[in-house]
């Protein structure tokens, strides 16, 4: 699996997407560490802020179905259908895949691939709470 056949994966995925307010369609391929990939749309809300991101979409598929362990996740974002302009992750997908993914993860755009770390390089996790 390369990593512009994750993104077009994700692409695909945004197909999906059910966002009536924003418009904005976003797909997320997410690929684990045994190769499987599980992907997810954005599915929002008419109670705005019970809105659903793509990614978390894609990691609580794999995470229900007993998958923790995760190499890469691509993630494609558009209000067009052109989905060359780079989708960054929110800061609570963020969050939310910093619980299962190291700082090496890998996160990739329609403009490159990057790390977890790039985006949250210091992370609140269980370790705080010690
Ligand atoms: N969205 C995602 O699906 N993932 C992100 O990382 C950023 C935002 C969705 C949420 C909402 O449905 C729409 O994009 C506009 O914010």
């Amino acid at each position: 699996m390369t990593n512009g056949e994750l993104f077009s994966m994700a692409v695909k995925a945004a197909e999906s997407s059910y966002s009536p307010y924003s418009k904005f369609r976003v797909g997320a391929a997410l690929l684990s560490g045994d190769g499987r990939i599980f992907t997810g749309c954005n599915v929002e809300n008419a109670s705005f802020s019970l809105t659903n991101c793509a990614e978390r979409t894609a990691l609580f598929k794999a995470v229900s179905e007993g998958v923790r362990e995760f190499r890469a996740i691509a993630v494609a974002g558009s209000s067009t259908d052109d989905f060359r302009k780079p989708c960054q992750p929110c800061g609570a997908c963020l969050q939310v895949l910093s619980e299962f993914c190291g700082d090496d993860m890998i996160v990739i755009l329609s403009n490159g691939f990057f790390k977890l770390s790039d985006f949250l390089p210091l992370r609140f996790g269980a370790e705080n709470m010690k």
